[in-house]
């Protein structure tokens, strides 16, 4: 299937999407949030995909939601059509490991996008930024909530409320990007990274993304109760045999998602 906003390309069990308006910068309109929830509903169930990156170009990962296509909306049909509620809720609970790889500006709804994936690499010349204060509103999927979890309340303040953007070393820095990487060859890294992860049993993997985002969502005492539940249930899969028999005669192990 051809997509008007998005290219996609398959790399064994990763599959990488590419936003791809270069004409606005990647704003985000609605058929590119629509794309990217089609395809991750088509993958979600697919055994081939096992990880999803998400990127832009060299320079410019996304500069925010589409702000011509918001312009002359009022709040009436902004609540009415709910607007990105049922994008967000979408791509925020997808199951698998979402991987953003930011280079260039990661504005607004940009930075957004790139919070609710799980892991965000970016180049040195990745800029984060909720300028939204600018335009007279504020973020809308998740800014205010994502990143003071990720850099702390005074620094996310600072964001918000100054609309000045964060660059990749101070994002680093303070842990909302998990590594820089160089810029050349920055997709195919991506791509090798996401092929380690792919290389893992199905069942870790899944188990794990769900852990650990049930840590925003709950206490430590019930957090850790759904660890451990789900740490014992791991002993009932092959995978779990695999990996310690593996270890033990000192070879790979060979994981087959059982
Ligand atoms: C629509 C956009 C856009 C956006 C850029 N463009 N950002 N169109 N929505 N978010 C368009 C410009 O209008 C222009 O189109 C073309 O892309 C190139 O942009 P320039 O501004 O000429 O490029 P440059 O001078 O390099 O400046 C780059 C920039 C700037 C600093 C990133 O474009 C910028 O500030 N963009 C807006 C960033 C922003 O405020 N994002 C938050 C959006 S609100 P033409 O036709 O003139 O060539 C948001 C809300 C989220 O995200 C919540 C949703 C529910």
């Amino acid at each position: 299937m051809a997509y008007e906003t998005l290219i996609l390309e398959h790399h064994e069990t990763v599959l990488l999407i590419k936003l791809n308006r270069p004409e606005s910068l990647n704003a985000i309109n609605n058929k590119m949030l629509m794309e990217i929830c089609t395809v991750l509903k088509k993958s979600s169930t697919d055994i081939n995909v096992r990880v999803i990156i998400i990127t832009g170009s060299e320079k410019f990962f996304a500069a925010g939601a589409d702000i011509k296509e918001m312009e002359k909306k009022n709040s009436t049909e902004m609540y009415l059509e709910d607007y990105f509620t049922n994008e967000h809720n979408i791509i925020s609970s997808y199951r698998k490991p979402l991987i953003a790889g930011v280079s260039g500006y990661a504005l607004g709804g940009g930075c957004e996008l790139a919070m609710m994936c799980d892991i965000i690499y970016a180049t040195k010349t990745a800029k984060f930024g909720q300028p939204e204060i600018n335009l007279g509103v504020m973020a809308g999927i998740g800014g205010t909530q994502r990143l003071p979890k990720s850099v702390g309340k005074s620094k996310a303040m600072d964001m918000h409320l100054t609309g000045r953007y964060m660059d990749a070393e101070e994002a680093e820095r303070v842990g909302l990007v998990s590594r820089v990487l160089p810029e050349k060859d920055f997709q195919i890294k991506l791509i090798e990274i996401a092929k380690k992860i792919s290389d893992k049993s199905l069942t870790s993997i899944l188990a794990i993304k769900e852990a650990i985002n049930i840590s925003y969502e709950t206490n430590l005492s019930s957090g850790i109760n759904f660890e451990r539940r789900k740490f014992h249930s791991l002993f009932s899969t092959e995978d779990q045999k695999e990996g310690m028999a593996a270890f033990v005669e000192k070879r790979t192990p060979k994981f087959s998602d059982r």
